[in-house]
């Protein structure tokens, strides 16, 4: 199987240094030609319990990947239409397209583009932190679940998991890609934007009595929402869930801490911000949630203020 890793961040090198170990033929598509030369010349770096370097495939251009059968888009969710444009030569009528990415969003999009048919949605509890190009260090183990939007598990899926697997990643499938991407989504809403705010890595959200109030707010709003669009989640109990996560990955600094500490646009809208416009078209109070999007969005305006 040809199988592409849309995006070189964190996700992106981490999925493909780890697929690499199969037999399958694998690429990074990577917006920046820059990026991909150094890719190909010095790998992909990870650290972990062991720091091992893997020789990695990478191109800017989409021609010289040539047809694949796989994508794995592993792009921030607001370049998802960008990246999806990018790839689109290289779908064929039986290609699928996985997407780990977090928010809600970017499965319709992808649809959209391609199809229906093709889009397999994913969400994962691994954890790594973005060092350099090519380099990462992987800070947490956890469960990815795929799952299609008619609820199939279709062979080609039950082989895509098989290669998960095989690539160190314990993948399970689900028939429900809604309720999956939403239990990814409460622990996002969580963890993501009071660490960024905070700078604390996840375990310390949890440990600080005043932190672990906020996040058990945000998610107590989340929930409000869940379950009056009555999506069913795929944990019972959402505030121990996004408590074990911050425990499984207490040393990560998640992927919104990451962006701000690298002055990047962030996830805000696909996440929290989700929570937020559902909360006015239903009439819920979000406040926790309200504040911690207009305090990230505070934070991305000063970046210019302070680069002056
Ligand atoms: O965005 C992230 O960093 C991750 O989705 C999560 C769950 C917060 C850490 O694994």
């Amino acid at each position: 199987m040809k199988i592409v890793i849309v995006g070189s961040g964190a996700m992106g090198c981490l999925f493909a240094a780890g697929l690499v170990k199969t037999k399958e033929e694998i690429w990074i598509l990577d917006k920046n030609a820059q990026s991909a030369r150094a890719l190909n010349q010095n790998g992909i770096l990870v650290e972990g319990s062991t720091t091992t370097k893997i020789p990695i495939k990478a191109s800017a251009n989409i021609q010289e990947i040539g047809l694949v059968d796989l994508a794995i888009i592993c792009v921030k969710s607001f370049h998802t239409k960008q990246a999806i444009i990018q790839l689109k030569p290289a779908i064929t009528k039986n290609s699928k397209i996985l997407t780990l990415q977090n928010g809600i969003g970017n499965i319709e999009v992808i649809a959209e583009l391609l199809g229906e048919d093709k889009v397999i949605g994913g969400s994962t509890s691994e954890a790594a932190i973005w060092l350099d190009t090519g380099k990462i260090r992987h800070t947490g183990k956890g469960e990815t679940v795929i799952g299609m939007i008619d609820g199939k598990t279709p062979v080609e899926m039950r082989s895509i998991r098989e290669i998960l697997n095989k690539a160190g990643f314990s993948t399970k499938m689900s028939r429900d890609i809604k309720g999956l991407l939403w239990s990814k989504l409460i622990i996002n809403v969580g963890i993501n934007a009071l660490s960024a705010l905070t700078g604390l890595p996840s375990g310390k959200l949890i440990e600080i009595e005043a932190s672990k109030k906020i996040l058990r707010e945000s998610v107590t709003e989340a929930v409000r929402i869940v379950k009056r669009k009555r999506i069913k989640l795929i944990y019972d109990d959402p505030l121990a869930k996004v408590e074990a996560v911050c425990e499984a990955t207490a040393e990560n600094f998640s992927s919104m801490l990451q962006d701000v500490l690298r002055k990047k646009h962030t996830e805000i809208d696909y996440i929290n911000g989700v929570i937020v416009r559902l909360g006015q078209e239903l009439s819920i109070p979000v406040p926790v949630n309200t504040l911690l999007v207009n305090l990230i969005k505070s934070k991305e305006a000063s970046y210019a203020e302070n680069n002056q």
